[in-house]
């Protein structure tokens, strides 16, 4: 053990963190970043005898959380710590760790999260005020785990740490694929673990109506094919949720996104019906009727019902697309429009909100709805969330109007983490003053479902949501990037840990692909390359429906490739040092893409479902080729002969064009190399 020197680090956000602290060199990889983090010289070395003691009014919250917390550490360590299930009579002697929370969370808006962490030689202590506070400590513990020859260790440390936005949020889409219960918890384990704090729950769409639902039970019964949450599977997801300190808010889109509803109830609807469930993706015409009363005597009691079952303060009501085109077509609908002064379907829509407003209200419910339920004259305790951009954020704020970002999010466009995590609800540029900053709440990922099984879902929101939920946790500051992906492969690991498939599922959708033969070369071109970007897929080739294969090559393609990542890395080292001690791997690395299309032509022969990427699995080994020539020459210091590097154009062309709906990550980095070795 070290002695204390008096010298403390204080971790610089703009450094990487990776700290020689003593003797040890701490490489902290935590996500999201606390807001204030002093490194003291020394350890807490952990061993068998680790034991936890919780000083605090009975919380079966915190007894639980607590115990997960060391199950988790003795999964990681392999210790036989001797602690059972930690309850209120869990009176020890000599505790490593001591809990103190002085009460009970409230799932609330703007609830207290914050925590103190101190680490010293010999002991632990975790401070919180609520023990909701006290869970995102645990998490930044068990982060914070750390190893070296002697075993297991804690670095010596003061955490002061508390969220920047009290809304931070995932919003899962179940209504165009169903996400069964399984999923929902263990993405509910997966935002716990990354200190997100709101799960918007999308339950409503063209697609799916996904609730049972009492009092009008056609709703699940003719509006879900048989795939919905019984109301007691709702409880028991809220209740897990509760557990984890997360909120729970439900969506049901309304008056458009709205078929389901329509297929179950059409005297709902603006057009006469009857409806048929929805399988195709984009805006669709259903609407309902908002000068109908029938409308909302069925909403009232709708909500009523739902109300009851979700605790959340806040109801979703979605609100957006209308396109207006079933309100035009309906005399009832255009009559209105003029006696009662209505100009467009936009004001019609602020009606239609303020009669839901009304009945929400009733139901003890606050409104929150996507950008487009926008007007002046709305109470400000709604909240505006914002898909369409950071404008009408801005706006709705100067106007005094709470908002949450989720414009810049949208994980199922197939960004990078970069751009997400550099995307900020309140960016340094912002013309909002300090007390219009304090609308803005925070924001949401959103993984909408029209691409996505219960297969893919994880791989599609990890780990990229982790660096979203570092955006809403962490102060502005925290935003060096290759850092933010040095922490992200090592925040996956602990997702996994945690039951999520983004990583599994990889191979098991590989191995479907081979028809069960070797994997191996499929997996070394999947590694580079990426499902092809914002919504592309819906417009090269194949019409997708709900139930169509979500199967292919590009579905189990990782959104980012970390290999060509890391490349491109080894390329600019490479170009300003052909010495340098990473140019092995670089010329390795090409050597294994110059033989794979040997091996992967062989698995596709007898798999006929690769033949869409065959062609560009043949242009990775010419770009090996290419690359090595390249290599070469640079590190002679020559210059490629000059037919080389004019064939390489049409390559180039033509390696970056997708197929199989897929794009070949490696490039531009192949493109950087011949460059530099061209001039
Ligand atoms: C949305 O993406 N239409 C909210």
């Amino acid at each position: 053990m070290q002695k204390h020197t008096g010298i403390c680090i204080i971790v610089s956000i703009l450094l990487s963190m990776s700290i020689v602290n003593g003797d040890q060199q701490t490489t902290l990889n935590l996500m999201p970043i606390p807001a204030e983090i002093v490194l003291k010289d020394g350890i807490f070395r952990l061993d068998e005898s680790f034991t936890l003691k919780i000083d605090d009014p009975a919380d079966s919250r915190l007894y639980q959380a607590a115990t997960g917390m060391l199950r988790r550490l003795a999964g990681r360590t392999g210790y036989f710590m001797p602690q059972d299930y930690i309850t209120a009579e869990s009176n020890l002697e000599n505790p490593q760790i001591i809990v103190k929370t002085s009460r009970i969370g409230e799932l609330k808006l703007f609830e207290d999260e914050s925590y103190s962490l101190t680490i010293t030689d010999k002991q632990i202590t975790l401070i919180a005020e609520t023990d909701i506070g006290a869970l995102r400590g645990f998490e930044t513990f068990l982060q914070l785990l750390s190893v070296d020859q002697n075993g297991y260790y804690f670095p010596n440390c003061v955490i002061n740490d508390k969220p920047r936005f009290p809304w931070r949020g995932l919003m899962i889409d179940a209504s165009r694929h169903f996400m069964p219960v399984d999923v929902i918890k263990r993405n509910l384990d997966g935002m716990a673990a990354v200190k997100l704090n709101v799960f918007h729950w999308h339950l409503a769409d063209d697609q799916g109506f996904r609730v049972e639902c009492k009092t009008w039970p056609k709703l699940h019964e003719l509006g879900s094919d048989g795939f919905y949450y019984t109301q007691d599977q709702i409880k028991e997801i809220i209740a897990y949720a509760a557990d984890r300190g997360i909120r729970v808010i439900p969506e049901f889109d309304i008056p458009a996104h709205a078929t389901s509803w329509l297929v179950a109830y059409p005297e709902l609807g603006s057009a006469p019906g009857p409806y048929s469930m929805e399988r195709g993706w984009g805006i669709k015409d259903p609407t309902m009727n908002p000068v109908n009363e029938f409308t909302y005597a069925f909403l009232d009691e709708f909500f009523s019902e739902m109300a009851a079952l979700f605790p959340d303060d806040y109801m979703h009501i979605g609100g957006d697309e209308n396109n207006g085109k079933h309100w035009d077509a309906n005399p009832e609908i255009q009559q209105f429009m003029k006696d009662n002064d209505i100009p467009d379907k936009h004001m019609l829509q602020a009606y239609f909100n303020k009669r839901i407003l009304k009945i929400l209200a009733k139901y003890n419910k606050k409104m929150i709805g996507w950008d487009e339920i926008f007007q002046p004259g709305l109470p400000t305790d709604i909240v505006i969330h914002s898909w369409r951009g950071q404008k009408s954020l801005i706006e709705s704020a100067q106007k005094g109007y709470m908002g949450i970002l989720s414009n810049g999010y949208y994980i199922d466009l197939i960004q990078t983490a970069q751009y997400h995590y550099l995307n900020d609800p309140i960016p340094e540029d912002t013309p909002l003053s300090a007390e219009e900053q304090k609308q803005i709440l925070g924001g949401e990922a959103t993984s909408w479902g029209e691409l996505v099984t219960y297969e893919t879902v994880d791989s599609r929101i990890w780990p990229r949501t982790a660096a979203i939920a570092e955006r809403f946790w962490s102060p502005r500051s925290v935003k060096n990037v290759d850092d933010m992906y040095r922490r992200l492969e090592v925040t996956s690991f602990h997702l996994e840990e945690l039951g999520l498939l983004h990583l599994k599922n990889y191979d098991m959708m590989l191995r479907r692909l081979t028809k069960d033969h070797d994997i191996s070369s499929l997996k070394t071109f999947a590694d580079v390359v990426e499902p092809v970007k914002i919504y592309t897929r819906h417009h090269q080739g194949k019409k997708y429906m709900s139930y169509s294969p979500y199967t292919r090559v590009v579905d189990a393609a990782r959104t980012e490739s970390m290999t060509a990542r890391h490349f491109s890395k080894l390329v600019d080292q490479y170009i300003a040092d052909p010495k340098n001690p990473d140019a092995a791997e670089l010329i390795l690395q090409l050597s294994v893409w110059q033989e794979n299309h040997r091996q992967l032509v062989e698995i596709i022969k007898v798999s006929p479902v690769l033949k869409e990427i065959e062609s560009m699995s043949a242009d990775l080994e010419a770009l090996a080729n290419l690359g090595l020539e390249a290599a070469k020459a640079l590190a002679k210091n020559k210059k490629l002969k000059k037919n080389v590097v004019d064939a390489s154009v049409v390559l180039f062309e033509n390696a970056a064009k997708p197929r199989g709906q897929v794009e070949l990550m490696i490039v531009p980095s192949i493109r950087k190399l011949v460059s530099a070795a061209s001039n």
